[in-house]
């Protein structure tokens, strides 16, 4: 196994490494501890099955279940698709799945607005169209070290909340009463330290609403200046795939996004696990209902 740095301001390659024929705990720590240092790991030519991505995922902590909303609700897959999952046929675009996918296009951490916040994601490309659904990620690592020195001080206490029902609201798109009645607002802290190399990064993107104790108005515009300030594109790697393909990012230090494809004439299935961060910090035990 070999691991190269991306030809991007962050981000690595894992050559060598078959992932459908087992995962040695020696290979996990190798690729742990890349994710660790570079926050984005990339696998070509591991066309995964849902048995070994789970078992792959599972290395790395205890997936999350997926919400309602998402086609495979209840399963540990978030399924991002133009597919009907029972039928394998193309969605139409007005389709209320669909509409609930363009959330995706906006810059975002998956599963910020858990009580329990993500440690990273794996996304394993299945069926990937001829051209366009790229997936953008930016470092916030890299960002908040950018920042001057009176920023850093300024927003390294800030408490920050997120809220699912606010970032689907940012697109238009409305919960009904049973979905909302699973969903929280939380908080979690919005710098936060990796404690495997104390390497400071921002959780921030469309599900974070505002500051605790904040007006919202100035939490926000606090928020979309990070966020504005992370995405440039010294902070960025865009990914572009080939069926096989594996990405895993730290949600803990990246915000990412999908680009648009030509939904109504090419197929695209990506599977994704989310892993939950275990930390005591990444927990918000005051959570409330959203
Ligand atoms: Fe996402």
């Amino acid at each position: 196994m070999e691991i190269k740095r991306l030809d991007a301001p962050f981000g690595c390659e894992v050559l060598g490494l078959d992932i459908n024929s087992g995962v040695s705990k020696d290979d996990y720590l190798q690729v742990r501890a890349a994710f660790e240092a570079h926050s984005v790991v990339v696998i070509r030519g591991n066309p995964l099955s849902d048995e070994t991505q789970i078992a792959f995922s599972e290395m790395f902590g205890p997936c999350e279940k997926t919400l309602k909303g998402n086609p495979a609700a209840g399963s540990v897959f978030a399924r991002q698709s133009n597919l009907d999952i029972a039928t394998g046929d193309r969605i139409p675009a007005d389709d209320r799945r669909m509409f609930y996918q363009k959330a995706n296009m906006l810059w975002h951490a998956d599963s910020a607005f858990k009580p329990r916040a993500s440690l990273c994601s794996i996304l394993s490309a299945r069926i990937i169209p001829s051209e366009g659904g790229a997936t953008e990620v930016a470092s916030t690592r890299l960002a908040y070290e950018a920042l001057d020195t009176p920023t850093k001080a300024k927003i390294d206490p800030l408490i920050a909340e997120y809220s699912l029902v606010w970032s689907r609201g940012l697109i238009g798109y409305e919960f009904n009463d049973e979905e909302r009645s699973t969903m929280h607002k939380v908080r979690h802290p919005l710098v936060r330290e990796n404690p495997a190399n104390k390497a400071k990064s921002m959780l921030i993107g469309a599900h974070a609403m505002n500051i605790r104790g904040w007006d919202q108005k100035e939490g926000l515009e606090l928020l979309n200046y990070l966020l504005e300030h992370a995405t440039q594109p010294e902070f960025c790697y865009s990914h572009n795939w080939q069926e096989g393909d594996v990405l895993i990012w730290d949600n803990r230090a990246c915000v990412h996004r999908a680009t648009p494809y030509n939904a109504n004439a090419e197929k695209r299935l990506m599977q994704r696990t989310t892993i939950g961060d275990v930390s005591d910090e990444a927990f918000d035990r005051e959570a409330v209902a959203a």
